[in-house]
């Protein structure tokens, strides 16, 4: 692994000035839990905001919130219980226990995401892997669920988990949600929200989390209709690193419009392209470069179990390499067809046809006089399950086979026979497929201190870009003096009530509090001086550039609101 230069420094400055810091600092602190201090707080707001500018508003999109401690059931219908769950070993001497795909990983510098327990035990015997802390020989691997199990009220049957991610709040609310989008696909239902993870051991900071917040949206629509999209983003050029070249050892990535990758199949679905290009913006928005950004197609050993095609949205990071800060995944109809089956509600969408169609239609008729004689107290039984089979299946496997099985039963020939009805159809019932784009919000606001974490001299100037700064200007008399300060206060209240973020600095030289406003990525510092009680001007000075402007006192909300908007720039703010 590479130094730990970068994260370090930005730790110490997340420490110091309040960004975030190890959760349960004074009892020896917790891997895998960050509080996050009074400017981390602000920052993560800007960047839910952000987000939902970007991605919310005014794309078809309702957001939603629902609740982190679900029933066993949800999860046991979204396959959690049985797939949410990594390989784990035990050092026999110490007792201390790791997620074992990632001691190989760091022991080999490759993947070993998608490997059976029976393949870890022999690359670890292999690799002749011992305990990382005390030397201590490992015990062969096992899996580890890992969701949080907790009962809900004092009932230890009723049993709950934290939720791992907020996307099955969404899918157990389609059949409102699909209502309150007026019967009309396609549509997306976002929701921020705390999602847990019961993190084997997690070592990377802010990078893996038991506790974080997910911003997730999952897009319903109909499979049989293209992407209305993509048009929109089709010339973007994105960094892809398909599977396809993954197989053949290439992990280098390839750089293709989404319009090209649609259509030669490397991104199976549109709307999966369209959410990849809008992901690819938002995070050049936040100032990472496209050069530091890539799109890694998992294995189909390597993709969540309800995934037809994932790749992540991965950054180049200086201490941990390439990180997944987004996943995007095409969950098909598997969400809502399992939530179906277990609630037994219909969650299918309706579309109408232009005009009626008779279409023919295959019913069973069962002979219920003889099944009644044959399976006596069963038959109730037999004939609700013959019902509720396709009528295809029966007469299909009764061709095939002779019979069709219900209920450990043999129906022949002379229990049923089959017509064919015309019937009228208003329109078509379907569930609806999703694609889902995925972010995680603590890794996105890592990513965005690393980059724009920048050294003027020996000066730290974190260049955030300016609309997610979490604090938008200072305000700083030149010295302390009465006349200054009650001026520059009154320059700070008149930015308070314009709705701007600002703060108030009289504490140490004029030096030190540039620098620490530089530090925090204050973009504007607002100096008062002698000259502003003489001609109520006051100085404007911007982080990066250090260049200094004079603008009256009682336009400086107004500039100020028009810099951040994106209208005027820093000389613009200037203007006559
Ligand atoms: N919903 C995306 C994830 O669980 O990773």
């Amino acid at each position: 692994m590479a130094s730990k230069g970068k994260y370090e420094a930005i730790s110490e400055l997340a420490r110091r000035r309040g960004f975030f810091w190890q959760s349960f600092e004074i009892y020896g602190g917790m891997g895998g839990f960050i509080d996050l201090g009074p400017l981390g707080t602000k920052l993560k707001h800007r960047l839910e905001d952000s987000w939902r500018d970007f991605f919310v508003k005014g794309g078809g999109i309702y957001e939603i919130s629902t609740p982190i401690i679900n029933p066993k059931i949800v999860f046991q219908a979204s396959g959690h219980l049985d797939s949410f769950k990594d390989p784990m070993v035990e050092c026999q001497r110490c007792g201390r226990k790791y997620r074992a795909d990632h001691l190989l990983e760091e022991a080999a510098g490759a993947k070993f995401e998608a490997m059976g327990l029976e393949a870890i035990d022999a690359e670890i015997e292999a690799r002749n892997l011992a305990c990382p802390e005390c030397g201590g020989r490992l015990s062969k691997s096992r899996y580890f669920l890992t969701m949080f199990e907790t009962t809900i009220g004092p009932y230890s049957e009723a049993i709950g988990y934290a939720r791992p991610e907020t996307a099955q709040g969404i899918f157990i609310d389609f059949k409102r949600l699909y209502e309150i989008a007026r019967g009309k696909l396609p549509f997306g239902v976002a929701q921020i929200g705390r999602a847990l993870r019961n993190e084997i051991s997690p070592r990377q900071g802010p990078i893996r989390l038991r506790e974080f917040t997910l911003m997730e949206i999952e897009f319903f629509f109909d499979p049989e209709e293209g992407c209305g999209a993509l048009e929109e983003v089709e010339d973007e050029v994105l960094r892809l690193v398909p599977a396809s070249l993954r197989e053949k050892g290439i992990e280098e990535p390839i750089e293709k419009s989404v319009g090209e990758a649609v259509r030669e199949g490397i991104i199976i679905n549109g709307w999966l392209g369209f959410f990849m290009a809008k992901s690819k913006e938002f995070m050049r928005g936040l100032g990472i470069p496209e050069d530091r950004q890539k799109f890694h197609e998992k294995l189909p050993g390597e993709r969540a179990h309800y995934s037809a095609q994932t790749f992540d949205h991965e950054v180049l990071l200086e201490d941990w390499g390439w990180v997944e800060i987004a996943g995007h995944a095409y969950r098909t109809d598997y969400d809502l067809s399992r939530h179906s089956a277990f609630s037994g509600q219909e969650l299918r969408a309706f579309k109408a046809y232009e005009k009626p169609r008779v279409e023919r239609v295959l019913k069973i008729v069962p002979n219920e006089a003889r099944i009644r004689e044959e399976f006596g107290e069963k038959h109730k039984a037999i004939l609700e399950a013959l019902m509720g089979a396709r009528p295809e299946d029966v007469k299909g496997s009764i061709e095939a086979k002779g019979y069709f099985e219900a209920l450990g039963e043999r129906i022949g020939p002379e229990h049923v026979s089959f017509r064919t009805v015309e019937v009228k159809e208003t329109g078509r019932r379907f569930i609806p497929h999703v694609v889902e784009p995925s972010f995680g919000l603590e890794r996105i606001m890592y990513a965005v201190l690393e980059y724009s974490y920048s050294k003027k001299g020996d000066r730290i100037v974190l260049r955030l870009p300016r609309r997610i700064a979490p604090i938008q200007a200072v305000v700083l008399p030149l010295v302390n003096r009465g006349d200054l300060e009650a001026k520059a206060k009154s320059i700070w209240r008149a930015l308070l009530e314009a709705g701007l973020d600002a703060e108030y600095d009289d504490s140490g030289s004029i030096g030190r509090r540039y620098a620490r406003a530089d530090e925090i990525g204050v973009p504007i510092a607002i100096t008062v001086d002698q000259r502003s009680l003489i001609d109520d001007t006051v100085t404007l000075r911007e982080r990066d550039s250090w260049r200094q402007i004079r603008v009256r006192a009682d336009e400086v909300p107004a500039r100020l609101r028009g810099y951040f908007s994106g209208d005027l720039d820093f000389e613009g703010m200037g203007g006559s």
